[in-house]
């Protein structure tokens, strides 16, 4: 009994002994580590522009996508941040939700909005992946999948919105008759992802984000992001490649990014990262999925150097969910939200599939800063 105890001790001192030198091994090792590598920046929003508007807007997925958890919801950081469905509610008081809840999916109001005004029929639609009957969501998308939708406000565009008690029609009607003006802060980010829902989650689409929300399986099909950084807002839409899901990706308008994708050009094909693009995931821990995601492109201004319109869209927020190829063809982020405005009773100009320089804006409107989410205040 003795004799076994003292084996017992000698192991124990030995273990301890062990980890001690293993641990101090850990730590050099840890410290040079950290030397040849600077503080992971990749998962700080940038307060400024890169040198291109491609790296730009890459920066800003990067950071935004950085990972929360790797098993469960949150997964990312936007995932952390208000949905606008918690903004703008009846009272116009901000709903807060439980640690981990995910705000409810919903139709997404653009496509509410155009079905209205062109009556769009979703007749020549190719059935790409069964339906699942979801309510709030979007079953008459052109391919006739059911597209859900969610868009989120940083800390930075919530308080402008909540500091400046934007969250109601009377709000912004008191904000405008106080000579106010709509100034968003740098670096304010939103962020609107549409979601394709799935038969099952059994069999997912390769290289696609999926996330199961209650029973049901849904993959990331587009997400756009926009950033204050400049007084026009940065303006980039990003799709994962994967022809199953996202089969009308750089058809109609083309994709262009000449820092983050090899070739920089593609109508649809796939392409591969450049060192560059695939050094900044790597360094913020980007899950593998999302190294198949691609930057359509990104619009900075109304206009090219050459007086032209710019245009960009997503095939799936503005194409699938919202209309069709033919309106994407007259898709221009940065002119229709400029749109958004606000006169004293409380009515906008209304939704546009236009290109090109920003309208004059008549009598008695405001704009809204480019932000079309106001329009959910009641
Ligand atoms: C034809 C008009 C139109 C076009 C084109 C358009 N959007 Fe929007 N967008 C809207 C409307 C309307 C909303 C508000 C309702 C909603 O959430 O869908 C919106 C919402 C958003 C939001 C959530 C924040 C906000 O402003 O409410 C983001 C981010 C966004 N759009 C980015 C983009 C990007 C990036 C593009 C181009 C790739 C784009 N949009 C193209 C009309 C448009």
């Amino acid at each position: 009994m003795k004799k076994s105890l003292f084996w017992s001790a000698a192991l124990v001192v030995c273990f301890v002994a062990y980890c001690l030198m293993s641990g101090q091994h850990a730590s050099r090792s840890f410290v040079s580590e950290a030397k040849a590598m600077p503080p992971n920046d990749a998962c700080i929003a940038p307060t400024q522009m890169a040198a291109t508007p491609e790296e730009t807007a890459w920066r800003l997925f990067v950071s935004a996508t950085c990972p929360a958890n790797s098993d469960k919801y949150p997964y990312v950081v936007w995932e952390n941040w208000i949905e606008q469905g918690q903004l703008y509610t009846s009272s116009g008081n901000v709903m807060s939700l439980a640690m981990g809840q995910r705000p409810r999916f919903h139709e997404s109001p653009l496509s509410v909005e155009i079905k209205k005004r062109f009556k769009v029929k979703p007749k020549a639609r190719a059935q790409l992946l069964p339906q699942v009957a979801n309510q709030d969501c979007n079953s008459q998308t052109w391919s006739g999948r059911t597209i859900c939708e969610e868009a989120r406000l940083n800390p930075e565009a919530a308080q402008f919105v909540t500091n400046n008690n934007l969250t109601t029609l009377k709000g912004q009607e008191q904000f405008i008759a106080a000579g106010k003006t709509f100034n968003f802060s740098r670096p304010s980010i939103e962020v609107k992802a549409d979601w394709i829902q799935l038969p099952s989650c059994s069999n997912p689409p390769q290289g696609v984000h999926v996330e199961t929300v209650g029973n049901t399986c849904y993959a990331l099909g587009g997400i756009h992001l926009i950033s204050k950084l400049i007084d026009e807002w940065v303006w980039a839409t990003f799709e994962p490649q994967n022809t199953a899901t996202n089969p009308q990706r750089c058809v109609v308008l083309g994709c262009k990014d000449s820092w983050g994708s090899n070739p920089a050009t593609t109508s649809g094909a796939t392409t591969q990262l450049t060192p560059a693009l695939s050094g900044l995931m790597s360094t913020a821990g980007l899950a593998d999925e999302w190294k198949n995601y691609r930057l359509n492109g990104v619009q900075v201004s109304f206009v090219d150097g050459h007086g032209q319109p710019t245009r960009l869209g997503n095939s799936i927020i503005e194409g699938d969910n919202a209309g069709n190829p033919t309106i994407m063809k007259s898709s221009s982020c940065i002119t229709c939200h400029d749109l958004s405005t606000i006169n004293a009773q409380g009515k906008h100009l209304p939704i546009d599939f236009i290109i090109g320089p920003p309208k004059a804006v008549p009598a008695g409107y405001f704009r809204r800063d480019f932000v079309w989410s106001f329009l959910l205040a009641r």
